[in-house]
């Protein structure tokens, strides 16, 4: 039976490179991929362009039942490390808005780049290889796989989350922990749209396709970025952030105008334009369709001269403050990541070694550890396996 000093399980961004460090340090390594090829979520990341990290990674960016877990991996590996090594394959990219980084050209880049630097690291990657048992035997790990039974020193569950099952995604990585004692955090879809009541359906599905600024808030969470009606329910990036802290039956609070005075502009516009009508002067602000129905549903749309100014306050507020109950989320079929995953508590912060069982490591997404719409999720799979990698 051949041995190694590290099987991989999972050939995400963590995994990569998790092999990667490890192999540069002359450990052997094989990687095990169940799909067909690896680096399948790095693919389809950011529109096929790969927001690969963030220039402003902080912890608050980061969600895990400990918020100080994450912090000792990042800060040794940092968006400058992995940029450095982007540069080296001479990988053009450009920040387009607040620290996000993206591939000019195409997250394949990003994908050959790491499996360039696995070969040259001599790491052995299987893809298409099914894994049956796992056994803790001594010393190491014993594996039954397709390709017939395999040893390792260590083992590095890099299998991620839960989120779109069509691209590999497999509960794997937490049917592993458990195997091995560890306690699991309830895990639920993360970034990920929100869908409608049938009430907010009827009222709202016609409209698909509009897009808006808007400022969310949830949770003592406050999000400001464009947000998507579709003919489900609510996307777009300020949606799909907000979406990490919001829960069943929780409000959301949708600034329809945000770092607007509403108020103070609709009063300077009765005085202005008294007899226009309120959904023609809303439409100056508000995409047109989305103005009009909101006059039909709530607001009514006489002649702004006709509005008291508590009406003309209420309307404001209403902007601003507009309450909606989701009624739920797309769920992992569209989640861009998993929230919750293996205990934080149970694992090093430093090295991601499991407290429970030797030689054992868990990184990525399968992890407790779940970042923000930007760049995060990648930074955080590139530290930890940075970190696992360095230890084994
Ligand atoms: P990841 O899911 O990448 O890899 C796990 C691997 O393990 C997969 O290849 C899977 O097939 C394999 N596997 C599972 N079970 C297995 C088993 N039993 N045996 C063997 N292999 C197994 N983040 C970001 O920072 N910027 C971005 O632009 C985006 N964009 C984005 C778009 C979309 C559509 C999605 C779904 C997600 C993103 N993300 C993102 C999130 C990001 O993709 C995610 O956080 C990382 O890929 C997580 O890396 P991991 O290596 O932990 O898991």
């Amino acid at each position: 039976m051949p041995l190694w000093d590290v099987v991989i399980i999972g050939g995400g961004a963590a995994g990569l490179m998790c092999a990667i460090e490890a192999g540069k340090r002359r450990r052997r390594v094989l990687l095990i991929e169940h799909s067909n090829r690896v680096g399948k979520k790095i693919l389809m990341s950011g529109g096929g362009r790969c927001n690969f990290t963030n220039l402003h990674v902080m912890p608050d960016n980061f969600l895990s039942a400990n918020p100080h877990f994450f912090k000792s991996a990042l800060a040794r590996y940092s968006p400058w490390d992995f940029i450095a090594m982007v540069e080296r394959h001479g990988i053009a990219y450009h920040e387009k808005e607040s620290g996000q980084l993206f591939c000019d050209q195409s997250s394949k880049l990003i994908v050959n780049m790491l499996v360039a630097e696995c070969r040259q690291a001599g790491v052995r990657i299987e893809v298409g290889c099914k894994i049956t048992t796992v056994e803790h035997t001594s010393p190491g790990f014993t594996l039954k796989t397709s390709l017939g039974a395999v040893q390792a020193s260590a083992l590095v569950v890099a299998s991620g989350g839960l989120s779109i099952p069509k691209m590999g995604a497999s509960g794997f990585g937490y049917e592993l922990a458990k195997q091995f004692g560890h306690r699991i955090l309830v895990t639920r879809p993360a970034l990920v749209p929100l869908t409608f009541t049938e009430e907010d359906l009827e009222q709202y599905r016609d409209l698909s396709g509009i897009g808006l600024l808007v400022g969310v808030r949830c949770s003592n969470q406050y999000f400001v970025g464009g947000m998507l009606l579709t003919h489900r329910g609510i996307s777009g990036p300020a949606i799909l952030q907000i979406s990490s802290y919001w829960q069943l039956s929780d409000e959301l609070e949708i600034n329809l105008l945000p770092g607007a005075d509403v108020l103070a502009w609709l009063t300077e516009r009765q005085r202005s334009r008294p007899g226009a009508e309120l959904k023609t002067v809303l439409a100056e602000w508000l995409p047109k369709r989305l103005a009009q129905r909101l006059c039909e549903l709530a607001f009514g749309s006489l002649p702004l001269r006709q509005y008291s100014p508590l009406e003309l306050r209420v309307v404001a507020e209403q902007l601003q403050y507009w309450r909606f109950y989701p009624k739920g989320t797309e769920g992992y079929r569209t989640a861009e990541v998993t929230l919750g995953g293996v205990n934080t508590d149970e694992l090093s912060s430093v090295t991601m070694a499991s407290k429970k069982v030797s030689g054992l490591y868990f990184i990525g997404e399968v992890v407790d550890v779940t970042g923000h719409l930007g760049g995060f999720n990648f930074q955080w799979a590139w530290a930890s396996g940075h970190a696992a990698g360095r230890a084994i």
